[in-house]
């Protein structure tokens, strides 16, 4: 059985006092999360007060990118040592917004994967489509594509330690989400495609839904038989909006 997992991803946002009472809402409201695992990317400037605020709470955190470099001279730049010395369990690469907003091709994407997994980072590698290849009738092939060019850097084995988060682009920050059967139908091609080259590990691989997932349309989304959780953006900087999404997993 894949245990749910929902992570928020707090993108450029919080200042320390909100991340504080944040973290605290979230803590308050844990006892009833039966099933799923929650886990929180913080802007890399709270990762530590983060670290600290969740300390025994069961929860992890994680980063929303890094460098593939270990160290060196890339003013800006964080990479996977830094956010494994934070005691950092996951890191997001490939986010559609890092693609459209930062130019990271597949190949950055595949690199980063694998530094993160170097450094004892678990990935959640993000992809998806925009409306424009949806209309064409190009989802298939653009998510093959993103994962292809993962599974040729770094093989299929590597997705033993790794999550994927399906996030059409045009679903994203928009209010816009996928039906649970829109998002059921992508997630079903990635699993088979990646079943084509390891059974066990597509088994075990938690697929999770984003783009605009909030408490009142989560459970729809979660129910379905490949979707395992959510990534979560504009909810997960509300408590209990985001503590309404964990409940449903
Ligand atoms: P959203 O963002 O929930 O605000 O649509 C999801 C994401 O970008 O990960």
């Amino acid at each position: 059985m894949r245990r749910p997992i929902v992570a928020g991803n707090w993108k450029m946002n919080g200042t320390q006092s909100e991340a504080a009472a944040l973290i605290e809402g979230i803590r308050s409201g844990l006892a009833d999360v039966k099933n799923a695992e929650v886990v929180v990317c913080p802007p890399f400037t709270l990762i530590s007060l983060v670290a600290a605020a969740l300390d025994g709470s069961g929860i992890s955190y994680g980063a929303q990118n890094l460098n593939v470099y270990d160290a060196g001279a890339y003013t800006g730049e964080v990479s996977g040592p830094m956010l494994r010395d934070l005691g950092c369990t996951y890191v997001i690469v490939g986010h559609s917004e890092r693609r459209a907003l930062y130019g990271e091709s597949d190949d950055v994407v595949a690199e980063k994967f694998r530094a993160a997994q170097q450094h004892g980072l678990v990935p959640i590698l993000c992809v998806g489509e925009t409306l424009e290849q949806r209309v064409d009738n190009d989802t298939e092939t653009v998510i093959a594509r993103q994962l292809d060019a993962v599974v040729d850097t770094v093989g299929i084995e590597a997705f033993g330690q790794a999550v994927i988060a399906y996030e059409p682009v045009w679903a994203i920050g928009t209010g816009m989400t996928a039906t649970p059967e829109q998002a059921q139908a992508v997630h079903q091609f990635i699993r088979d495609k990646l079943a084509a080259l390891d059974g066990a590990i597509a088994d075990g691989l938690r697929l999770q839904y984003g783009g605009s997932v909030k408490g009142a349309n989560a459970q729809g989304l979660f129910g379905q038989p490949d979707i395992d959780g959510g990534l979560i953006g504009g909810a997960s900087l509300h408590a209990e909006e985001f503590l309404n999404v964990c409940r449903a997993g």
